[in-house]
């Protein structure tokens, strides 16, 4: 399970009000694609999500409990840029998650668990395509393979929400287009319930289950800062994956996903989105 409730969440800095009575409830094992013009606080509200902001007003629950007051490994995250760190190897950035949970102050692992914990991280650099890239750092990778590290970072903590932060927006087409094919694929061979905020409808369209749009509704220029945005726009995908589907290599995984594209034709056909 990992069902969001998203309660009349308001935010506000100090006299902006950014976001405003925004409730939406995630179901378990749902694909959101959030969009919405720049600045309108997507990211504010995956920040939310997160856990490093707190609503002004409002309520988020995680299965029923309120979300805890800072991240957690129940929640991975990735950012468009600058989600792993440097001064790590691959592996170094892969396995540090476990390390953390392991023994917090230290980060480190020693012995059978480490081992484990290897085994564990080589399998998942494996499953993201970056084999044979272990010892490198992140410098010496291509965009995409910094944001596949990013992924198999944010997986190996078995995360029951992964928050995506325009994860893909900074890649050329031809990769974007291989990285959305390994995102669909981890999606349905884990439990976990997908946030990802997008500029880019063909991306929202391509992987989400469900498309949430936000918006200020009043727009003039002198509301900007006193009027925050609001959910404008929710449009489910058909058909939707059902909680529970067996999904580890299931053979037809391709089968919702495929008919995606006719329902986005469908879409843009009755003027909900721009083809
Ligand atoms: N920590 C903060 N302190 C003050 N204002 C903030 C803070 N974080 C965000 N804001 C403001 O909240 C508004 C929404 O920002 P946010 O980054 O969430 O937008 P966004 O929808 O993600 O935009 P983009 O598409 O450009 O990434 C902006 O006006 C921003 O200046
Ligand atoms: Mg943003």
């Amino acid at each position: 399970m990992s069902e969001l409730v998203i309660e009349k969440v308001w935010k506000e800095y100090g006299d902006q009000i950014v976001l405003e009575d925004v409730s939406l409830t995630v179901a378990s094992r749902a694909f959101v694609a959030l969009v919405g013009p720049s600045g309108c606080g997507k990211t504010t509200f995956l920040r939310m999500l997160l856990g490093q902001e707190r609503p002004t007003r409002g309520a988020i629950l995680l299965d029923g409990e309120p979300l805890p007051l800072e991240p957690g490994s129940d929640r991975g995250v990735v950012f468009q840029r600058y989600s792993v760190f440097p001064h790590l190897t691959v592996l170094g950035n892969v396995l540090l998650g476990r390390e953390f949970s392991a023994a917090r102050y230290k980060a480190k692992l020693f012995g059978a668990a480490r081992r484990r914990a290897v085994d564990e991280a080589r399998r998942l650099i494996g499953e993201v395509g970056l084999s044979g890239a272990e010892d490198k750092y992140p410098a010496q990778l291509s965009g995409g393979m910094q944001q596949r590290l990013a992924l198999a970072q944010a997986l190996i903590m078995k995360p029951k929400v992964l928050l995506l932060d325009e994860p893909f927006g900074a890649l050329d087409p031809g990769i974007r287009a291989e990285i959305h094919t390994l995102m669909k694929r981890l999606w349905h061979e884990t439990q976990m319930t997908v946030v990802m905020v997008t500029h880019d409808m063909r991306e929202a369209f391509t992987l989400a289950t469900r498309v949430v749009a936000l918006e200020r509704r009043r727009d003039r220029p002198e509301g900007k800062e006193r009027y925050g945005a609001t959910i404008t726009k929710d449009i489910s995908i058909w058909p939707p994956r059902l909680a529970g589907t067996p999904s580890i290599f299931s053979p037809d995984r391709d089968g919702p996903v495929a008919s995606l594209g006719h329902c986005r034709d469908d879409l843009a056909s009755s003027g909900e989105i721009q083809p």
